[in-house]
């Protein structure tokens, strides 16, 4: 009997597999955007999976760092999200994956290769782009700590396109996807994401293949996912204050719904947050610390851009009962009778 040289075809199990055998679009990791609530909103409307903001893997295993834990809580019943660590050492990325599923119930585990940061410069990150080498072995690591899907997020290069190279080895390293924004990591977030690379990385890997950058339109993400090959499309900019990308990407329906909804959408993100962050005080737990409005000055507008008469309210609220008053012009236009 022969051996066939090919290797084995990539099982279509585990987490990603099945949500990807819906159509959809995937909320994008965003450091002070993909909180719970957003969260929350987007997987309403469909998102095939959310991915929560990084979180550093140090951070979860020495325990000190209360904002790591507050950036992996889930909100209550949250499924199908996975959760992003970044980190540069093995050993510390295995036992942080043993504490995020302990800890934050995640769908799957994520590892940051993309962010182009000075705080997580040498921690991490982009810069692990740059000897790919170690990535590979954080991603065996990760593999080795849980029975989760382990998942990789990277930009084409450091300042070079090493994409194809460096997805080969994320999936040899036991990557169940990679998704990949098509910038290196000295763009930043400059010029354009270049899709023509992010196809070339779709057809060079066996696992599924998501694409980032720049998708502002439910039109754009059907284009680029024809034009690559990728299983689907990630949004992270163009759904702030927008879920409905998602609905638009899961069942068709593209059209944005009017102001009044969108109103009532953007104060329920408002009672979320405040549902969310509302906690008991640290050192006096009958005390509650209130959560502020502050975090979604940038967020709220995005919801009515044909409204900018009420942006500067928007960007001035504080409390839950700011958000109300300046949505009221909306709100009141539909108020029952
Ligand atoms: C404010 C902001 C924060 C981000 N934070 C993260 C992050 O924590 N982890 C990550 O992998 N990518 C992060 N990204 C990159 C996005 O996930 C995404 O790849 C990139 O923004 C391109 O997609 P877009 O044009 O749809 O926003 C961030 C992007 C922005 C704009």
């Amino acid at each position: 009997m022969t051996v066939p040289d090919a290797a084995p075809a990539v099982p279509a199990t585990g987490f990603y597999a099945g949500r990807l055998s819906r159509p959809g679009a995937v909320l994008a990791p965003m450091a002070g955007y993909s909180d719970a609530p957003m969260r929350q909103l987007a997987a309403e409307q469909g998102a095939l999976w959310t991915v929560s903001e990084m979180i550093s893997a140090r951070g979860l295993v020495l325990g000190s760092e209360q904002e790591s834990l507050s950036l992996g809580r889930p909100y209550p019943g949250e499924q199908g999200r996975a959760v992003q660590l970044f980190g540069a050492d093995p050993d510390v990325l295995a036992d942080a994956v043993g504490k995020a599923e302990a800890w934050f119930a995640p769908a799957a585990i994520d590892l940051n290769l993309g962010c182009p940061v000075p705080k997580v410069r040498g921690k991490g990150g982009a810069c692990l782009l740059q000897t790919p080498e170690v990535a590979y072995a954080l991603v065996r690591a990760m593999r080795g700590a849980t029975g989760l899907d382990v998942s990789a997020k990277i930009r084409l290069g450091w300042d070079e396109n090493r994409s194809v190279e460096i997805a080969q080895g994320l999936e040899a390293a036991g990557a169940a996807i990679v998704t990949v924004h098509g910038r290196t990591s000295a763009q930043r977030y400059t010029g354009h994401a270049d899709w023509d690379a992010i196809g070339r990385v779709a057809q060079a890997v066996r696992i599924p293949v998501i694409g980032s950058g720049d998708v502002l339109s439910p039109q754009q993400a059907r284009e680029r996912t024809r034009q690559t090959g990728v299983a689907a499309v990630m949004i992270g900019r163009g759904a702030v204050g927008n879920p409905w990308m998602f609905r638009a990407m899961a069942s068709g329906e593209d059209t944005l719904p009017p102001a009044e909804e969108r109103a009532r959408t953007a104060l329920r993100h408002a009672e979320l947050q405040h549902a969310f962050y509302t906690t008991p005080h640290r050192r006096d737990p009958s005390r509650l610390h209130v959560a502020s409005m502050r975090p979604l000055r940038k967020v709220l507008p995005k919801y009515l851009p044909d409204q900018p008469d009420l942006h500067p309210a928007l960007h001035q609220v504080e409390t839950l009962d700011d958000v109300r008053a300046a949505l009221a012009p909306l709100l009141d236009a539909v108020a029952p009778v």
